[in-house]
């Protein structure tokens, strides 16, 4: 079972694991950064089955895992954008704490039928808070700042205490930033290709100095694999891609892509940026140590950050009906998460 299959990395896992012979099943409330069409392809799958709902709904979920037994549930099912979370965190604290509970609690049921059952456990690199210097590992302490990387923590808290009171076997992950498609364009990737697409300002928060451990989506999706099929139930891994970029160098590489493949008639992309208010509590610098992941289980990232970063430009050029039919609905690209509106 996927939860938030209908998201950025779920979609991705979804058809991963469709591709290696497993059966999926997706339960996503289809919130604004759910979308149907991340895995509209899949329709016609024989092992595919999709249910509209929500973490939440424990009547929804005992009905569910009575129908059908699962091996392993990998919940991405989340609210996930931190600029939103300091608009207002309730949805935050709801799904990303009070959901992974109902989740915990639902699921008891198929460890007693299924020993070798799974729940894995999707979080962030960002539950660690900022590190000045060297990288976070699995030692190291949970310190978040924002509302979204508190309630991603309270997750974690929850899932390491049910491991421990219950014998459950569930697993926590820690990745670093992503970038890839199907990414809804609220997060910095897709914000500043589609708003370079449409000609707008490039908004870059403060100095544009802070750093971020860019990952992409598939080698994510790939560490998740060997986490499913060899990683050890009570365990934490924290995955990443040793690929510290600052947010200013990011919209450069974009910049200077589009350059090359879309290119303006009197202008470079790069007279677009704009430097603008900070994010309040912003933190400057993400840096995690993925040996565990690879020393133990064998997995290391594959892509190659430029490969990758092409590849997701080309795509949102190539899938502008994607991103225009979901943006004047869920999203019209203005500044969140400020505490004041000044
Ligand atoms: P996303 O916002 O693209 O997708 C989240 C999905 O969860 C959406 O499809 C949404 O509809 C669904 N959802 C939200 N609330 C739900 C609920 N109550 N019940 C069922 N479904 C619900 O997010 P993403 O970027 O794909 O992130 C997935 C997971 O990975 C999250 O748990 C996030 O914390 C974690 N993560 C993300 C990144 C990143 O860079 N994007 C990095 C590390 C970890
Ligand atoms: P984001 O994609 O929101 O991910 P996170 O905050 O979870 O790491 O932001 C990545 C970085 O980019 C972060 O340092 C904030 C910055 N940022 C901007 O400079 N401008 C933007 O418009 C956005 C959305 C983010």
């Amino acid at each position: 079972m996927v939860t938030g299959g209908a998201g950025f990395i779920g979609s991705h896992f979804t058809k991963l694991a469709l591709t290696r012979g497993y059966a999926v099943t997706v339960i996503d409330k289809l919130t604004y950064s759910g979308s149907i069409k991340n895995l509209i392809k899949l329709k016609e799958v024989n092992d595919f089955e999709f249910i509209e709902g929500s973490i939440l709904d424990e009547i929804l979920l005992d009905k569910v895992f009575k129908n059908k037994q699962y091996n392993a549930i990998l919940n991405f099912a989340a609210e996930t954008h931190v600029d939103r979370s300091i608009e207002n965190s309730s949805e935050f604290l709801l799904t990303n704490i009070l959901g992974v509970q109902k989740l915990i609690s639902s699921s008891m049921k198929l460890l007693q039928e299924n020993k070798n059952f799974k729940f894995i456990q999707i979080s962030t690199d960002e539950v660690f808070g900022s590190i000045e210097d060297g990288h976070f590992d699995e030692k190291s302490m949970y310190s978040p700042n924002s509302p979204y990387a508190a309630s991603k923590a309270g997750g974690d808290h929850l899932l390491s205490s049910y491991c421990k009171t219950f014998d459950f076997p569930g697993i926590i992950t820690n990745c670093s930033n992503n970038y890839g498609s199907n990414q809804f364009p609220e997060k910095l990737v897709p914000l500043l290709i589609t708003k370079a697409l449409q000609k707008k300002q490039l908004p870059i928060y403060g100095n544009g100095k802070q750093i971020r451990d860019w990952l992409h989506v598939d080698d994510h999706c790939n560490a998740l694999m060997y986490i499913l099929e060899k990683g050890i139930s009570g365990n934490q891994y924290v995955i990443g891609g040793d690929n510290c970029i600052k947010n200013i160098d990011m919209a450069l590489n974009i910049c200077s892509l589009l350059d090359e493949i879309k290119p303006l008639k009197n202008m470079k992309y790069k007279k677009l940026i704009k430097f603008v208010k900070d994010r309040p509590g912003h933190d400057q610098r993400y840096s995690v140590n993925a040996s565990k992941i690879k020393n133990e289980l064998g997995w290391s990232p594959r892509v190659e950050f430029l490969d990758g970063l092409r590849d997701t430009v080309n795509w949102y050029i190539n899938n502008e009906n994607w991103w225009k039919n979901i943006l004047p609905y869920n999203y019209d690209g203005q500044r969140l998460g400020l505490k004041s509106k000044d």
